[in-house]
């Protein structure tokens, strides 16, 4: 269909089943063994309700943020996803573009198929990126790759900490791995490729399964850049995380991608704000918590911040944008976004996204243990 018969996030994700190639198809849609997890990251927001306030004359409705500092005209980040180029030619460097007309932040990919500095190279001068890290069993070589993109001006680094191994994205596994696959040219971090086990873990050896708590002082010895962990699921590792100095966490289950039935970011989230509260000031200006996995509307963005978000990232939603429209059908996700913030926000009573208060939702469904 064309691009303004798009009505949503959704619709996306249907052409993409109908156009993409079955590969490229298996290795995106895919979640690990029996992908309970990833339908409960959409069941979870259909489980939070909404408490509307009324006559707040909300005319102006501002849903505009700061996101580690840096400004973003939603409060949603493009979260990454690796090997763009499965699904079109021009693979992330479509969503550096878009984020660029529409001050939206890309978290770059390790395993992008644009090379880093193409993607860098793309973005306009004062676009902010980030960076999301697969830390290397050769530390040196992880070392280089976080001082080039700091260098490059990169904003914050993300460490993916769910992924010591990948985990089983059967219908991925179903489909052999081929070394230029639609020109796919993973980056220098990637080595051992194996052929057979699918494009999941062919391009994945080389991530290191010893990365521990241990080795959190060295990255901060390293770089500047704010440190998140990618991937935290319990109030237990929120602490470490916060006594660890770093700056915040993604409450993520990678997309339903690795431990299948472990809960959804959002049920995860409530705990989470609760425990990071008895250790400070609320919001924590030094501390951010993240929240990603089956965000598709401005709504469930707002049941996030309402529990305590500071952000929400957006996997699948950008990527089935570009790759069947491009560049356009990312600038086409934003903009329905921003369309459905500011209907959802007039009709929250919230003029801006301080006024998006706990009081505006009824979790009691999320966490009925
Ligand atoms: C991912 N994700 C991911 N995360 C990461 O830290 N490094 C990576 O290389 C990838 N690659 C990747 C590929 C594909 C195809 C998907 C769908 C996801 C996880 C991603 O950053 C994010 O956590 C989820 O995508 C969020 O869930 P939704 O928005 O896709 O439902």
């Amino acid at each position: 269909p064309p691009l303004d018969e798009i009505l949503n996030l959704h619709d996306f994700e249907a052409v993409a089943k109908v156009t993409l190639s079955e590969k490229a198809w298996a290795y995106y849609s895919s979640a690990s063994d029996d992908e309970i997890t990833i339908r409960e990251n959409r069941a979870a927001y259909q489980r939070v309700w909404f408490r509307p306030r009324i006559l707040r004359d909300v005319t102006v409705v501002d849903w505009s943020t700061t996101i580690l500092g840096q400004r973003s005209s939603l409060p949603v980040y493009i979260s990454a996803t690796a090997l763009g180029k499965l699904g079109h030619p021009d693979g992330e460097l479509n969503l550096t573009r878009a984020a660029a007309k529409h001050g939206v932040i890309q978290m770059i990919p390790t395993l992008a198929s644009c090379s880093f500095d193409e993607i860098v190279d793309a973005a306009q001068p004062n676009q902010p990126l980030f960076l999301q890290l697969y830390v290397n069993r050769e530390r040196s070589i992880t070392q280089r790759y976080v001082q080039h993109a700091e260098k490059r001006g990169v904003k914050a680094l993300f460490i993916t900490v769910d992924a010591p191994q990948l985990g089983r994205r059967e219908k991925d596994m179903r489909m052999k791995f081929v070394g230029d696959d639609a020109g796919a040219k993973v980056q220098e971090n990637m080595s051992g490729v194996k052929k057979d086990e699918g494009v999941a873990r062919a391009i994945s050896s080389f991530i290191d399964p010893s990365l521990s708590w241990k080795d959190i002082p060295w990255f901060q010895s390293i770089t500047k850049m704010p440190i998140i962990l990618k991937g935290v699921s319990t109030p237990e590792d929120a602490i470490l995380a916060f006594e660890a100095g770093v700056q915040g966490i993604v409450l993520s289950n990678h997309g339903g991608r690795q431990l299948d039935t472990s809960r959804s970011g959002l049920e995860n989230l409530i705990d989470i704000v609760a425990v990071l509260k008895t250790r400070g000031p609320w919001p924590n200006p030094n501390f951010s918590v993240f929240v990603d996995g089956g965000v598709r509307r401005a709504s469930d963005v707002l049941k996030a911040l309402a529990l305590g978000a500071t952000a929400v990232g957006i996997g699948r939603g950008f990527l089935y944008a570009f790759c069947s429209y491009g560049e356009a059908g990312v600038e086409k996700a934003f903009q329905i976004l921003g369309d459905e913030f500011e209907m959802n926000m007039r009709l929250l009573g919230a003029r801006n996204l301080q006024e998006v208060v706990p009081d505006m939702v009824d979790a009691s469904a999320l966490q009925a243990h």
